[in-house]
């Protein structure tokens, strides 16, 4: 087998330099043939179709030599998509294949794993010397808090983790010890870790510990209010009925079109604030949003994805959702990056809907130039990833926005088997 997929390789790497020798802008981006069969639009699919066209198509000027060497390469270009398809076939079957495929013919990938190991890696310190905040610290105590929810509640639980958890939040606490008030998290971990150490027996794991949290000195906490579970009023109905729910998500739509009125600060902050409120897995809420308003830098911020083509120089605000990687400590969470993100981005959106600011999401395709580009501009730590972009404003009244056209709830939704 080795025999045969080392010189599918060579001719693949001998390909992708002709490819990338011969490249335009818009073949550069073309170093994986997937990506070239796939997606033949150099900007992919949120071209905007407000930029200038690259290539023509049109070769009767091109003198006959060329149009050889093209020729030629096309047919190579058709039969190499060919093995890579084959190679695909095999590595859809079997993860040597695919490991294979991404180890030594594509990169795609690397930057992904690069920035997974180097937030393991970020894990690991942290939770040893937490400062303002500690995914350990936030996981335990989330799985703490359900455990004291559950009915019936268990006299005893936590067994796995509460060691850890007491640890780091000893740590943190001795970071607190020059603060004249705890942060948040500190007195959440506080108050749920209270009632854990006084609602579960006897047991030889838990009593030291018991015995130990109840000698630390917990510095005094910012507010009065237990962080501890509780049962919500239900007595009153929600203050948002459906219907104004409904009329908001139908008048969103993506605006690029913006008027040069500057966006408070306050606004965008209060926006920010209902997208922490949105659900994220263990409660770790993964993501920074890293907002640009001042113009010169959302100008280059702006620039960098391919999907602004056109309208970049209007925005007057964009924000880049960044993901954390440094919150997990196994690779099989690292997709919880984008879900938490996404999750908080649309109460973002809406949140700042409300205040009558218009926003667009803008592709982040991972192509590592771009990466690189990003990752320079904003300073970004190794187990960084950017996810999508926002940009936003006051919509200009004369701009128009798209009618996209939304599936029928019939399409979107299954019961059961129905
Ligand atoms: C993840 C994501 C990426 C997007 N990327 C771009 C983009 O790069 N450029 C753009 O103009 N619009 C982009 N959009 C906006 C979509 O085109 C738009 O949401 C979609 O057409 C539906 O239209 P609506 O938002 O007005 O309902 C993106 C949207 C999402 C959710």
């Amino acid at each position: 087998m080795t025999e045969v997929i080392i010189p599918v390789q060579l001719t693949m790497r001998w390909h992708r330099s002709i490819v990338i020798k011969q490249s335009s802008n818009a073949t550069k981006q073309a170093e994986d043939p997937f990506a070239v069969m796939a997606d033949r639009s150099p900007r992919g699919c949120e071209s905007s179709g407000m930029e200038s066209r690259i290539e023509s198509d049109d070769t009767s000027t091109i003198p006959f030599p060329k149009r050889l060497f093209r020729g030629t390469q096309r047919r190579w270009r058709k039969a190499l998509s060919h093995i890579v398809a084959k190679f695909a076939k095999w590595g859809a079957r079997s993860s040597w294949f695919s490991w294979m495929y991404f180890a030594f013919w594509s990169r795609r990938m690397h930057r992904e794993q690069r920035a997974m190991l180097a937030g393991w890696l970020k894990f690991q310190e942290e939770a040893t010397n937490p400062v303002a905040s500690c995914a350990q610290l936030r996981r335990g105590i989330h799985r703490l808090e359900k455990g004291l929810l559950m009915r019936p509640r268990r006299d005893v639980f936590g067994l796995d983790y509460i060691q850890d958890v007491f640890s780091t939040y000893k740590q943190m606490l001795m970071h607190a010890e020059n603060c004249s008030t705890t942060s948040d998290e500190l007195s959440w971990a506080n108050d749920v870790l209270t009632e854990y150490f006084e609602v579960t027996t006897d047991h030889p794991k838990i009593d030291p510990l018991r015995q130990e949290f109840r000698n630390l000195t917990h510095p005094p906490t910012a507010s009065a209010a237990l962080h501890t579970p509780y049962k919500r009023d239900l007595s009153t109905p929600p203050p948002l009925s459906y219907d104004q729910l409904l009329i908001l998500s139908q008048r969103r739509r993506s605006v690029r079109w913006f008027s040069p009125e500057s966006v408070p600060r306050d606004v965008i902050t209060k926006a920010v604030a209902i997208g922490g409120q949105s659900p994220s897995a263990c409660n770790r809420q993964p993501f920074v949003l890293r907002i640009f308003d001042d113009p010169d830098l959302v100008q280059q911020v702006a620039k960098l994805p391919f999907g602004t083509a056109g309208y970049a120089h209007n925005i007057p605000v964009i924000a880049v959702v960044i993901g954390q990687l440094r919150n997990y400590f196994d690779a099989r969470d690292r997709h919880l990056i984008y879900i938490d993100a996404s999750l908080a981005a649309m109460g973002f959106i809406y949140a700042l809907e409300t205040q009558g600011i218009g926003t667009c999401c803008i592709n982040w395709p991972d192509i590592e130039e771009r990466e690189r580009k990003m990752e320079q501009l904003l300073k970004l730590e190794p187990d960084e990833r950017p996810i999508m972009l926002i940009a936003l404003g006051y919509p200009d009244p004369e701009g128009m926005v798209a009618y996209s056209q939304k599936k029928p709830v019939e399409q979107l939704c299954r019961f059961n088997f129905e």
